[in-house]
């Protein structure tokens, strides 16, 4: 029996590996590993296979950047004939980016089952891209394999029957802490300059903070002002340095005090950076996740979150766009007060393993345990 994993973009990578990883030691399952190409500079892309220890992909479409109909429809028309040729029993899917709708999307009327890793997560906001990736992913999955309870309870509410669902806990902290040692052998702080704990780490890169004018400049004066109480690591990803040129805000950045704009990371390099970090100012859902598990203070910079969890039961607070609240937030943190956390059930690493098992129960080769 194979099965096809689709990735795409750099946040399905880490969720990518361990799956591969746990399917390939058991041995009891044909696998191949198909690469969008919706990320596909070096470093966007490469450096995560590298970094996670991931074979380089099988096949690789090469669809690139676009409007969301044009990529979306690219993958599409590539995949189609990627499925035929293959035949895969089951395609395997994760999280919500455009290249994971697009997969279902052409599985789903090729009638070959789909597994959708990272299931039933919701921000209840129709005007983020992803949450319709994640309704319409979910609506047509076959498996649906969920990082914590919350998850579930959205997916019994929108009438999915819980017979598709599993509880299979986060697959990409199983990545997290598989790499966690050797990233803290790196020489990432000292190369920099940095102190642990004496650093903030920033990533922006959510559509809606960063194609708004107005809101990318209150978030980055916000930034300059955490800059001015502590050093700003801010590894810029590519839409973001795009708008940061377009607007002309390059200049006054680079000579903001404190803040460091640098290249997109790799991911133990940037592992290295956020583990031990004062705090995590940041747009994007797996940081949350990550910087739970890890215990560092996250400030989510967005109005809502899909991984309620991490505020509930982790290191997480979702402070808006707001630049005065979020100063507010910044201040605090960094004059001491610190959110105690603690890690979600099932964030053990070992989440890959419970899914390869439950891909070989779906596809008749024996019982997983629940
Ligand atoms: C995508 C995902 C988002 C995810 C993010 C992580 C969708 C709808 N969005 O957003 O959920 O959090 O990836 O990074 O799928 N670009 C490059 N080089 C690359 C890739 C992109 O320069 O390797 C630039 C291009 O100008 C491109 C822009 O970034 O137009 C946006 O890329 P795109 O893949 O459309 O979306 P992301 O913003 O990366």
């Amino acid at each position: 029996k194979k099965v096809l994993h689709i990735v795409g973009a750099r946040p399905n990578f880490m969720k990518v590996a361990p799956i591969h990883r746990a399917i390939s030691e058991r041995d009891a399952l044909e696998q191949k590993l198909v690469h969008t190409g919706q990320h596909y500079d070096v470093k966007m892309s490469d450096v995560f296979f590298t970094d996670l220890g991931m074979p380089a992909p099988d096949i690789y479409l090469g669809v690139g950047s676009g409007s969301h109909a044009e990529q979306t429809a690219k993958v599409m028309l590539e995949l189609e004939k990627v499925f035929a040729s293959e035949k895969p029993d089951l395609v395997s899917v994760v999280g919500d980016v455009n290249s994971t709708l697009a997969a279902a999307l052409v599985a789903v009327k090729m009638g070959i089952p789909i597994a959708h890793v990272e299931a039933g997560l919701r921000s209840f906001d129709p005007a983020m891209p992803e949450e319709i990736n994640r309704v319409l992913t979910d609506r047509i999955s076959n498996l649906l394999l969920t990082p914590s309870a919350d998850a579930d309870a959205n997916l019994i509410r929108e009438g999915l029957e819980p017979e598709r669902i599993r509880l299979v806990g986060n697959v990409m902290i199983d990545s997290l802490l598989a790499a966690r040692e050797k990233a803290l052998r790196l020489s990432t702080l000292e190369d920099m300059g940095l102190n642990a704990r004496g650093y903030a780490v920033c990533t922006l890169h959510r559509a809606s903070n960063v194609d708004d004018a107005q809101v990318l400049t209150g978030l980055l004066s916000a930034l300059g002002h955490v800059a001015s109480r502590l050093p700003v690591v801010f590894p810029v990803h590519p839409r973001t340095r795009k708008r940061i040129a377009e607007l002309g805000l390059g200049a006054s950045l680079e000579r903001t005090p404190g803040l460091r704009l640098v290249d997109p990371m790799g991911y133990l390099e940037f592992l290295a950076l956020t583990s031990q970090a004062r705090l995590v100012f940041t747009d994007s859902g797996g940081l949350q996740e990550e910087t739970t598990v890890l215990g560092i203070p996250c400030l989510t910079v967005r109005e809502n979150t899909e991984r309620p969890i991490t505020v509930d039961l982790g290191t997480n607070l979702v402070v808006g766009t707001d630049p005065v609240r979020i100063r507010q937030a910044a201040d605090r943190i960094l004059d001491g007060y610190e959110k105690k956390g603690r890690v979600p059930d099932l964030w053990d690493g070992r989440t890959g393993e419970r899914i390869a098992r439950l891909y070989e129960e779906f596809l008749g080769l024996g019982k997983a345990p629940r």
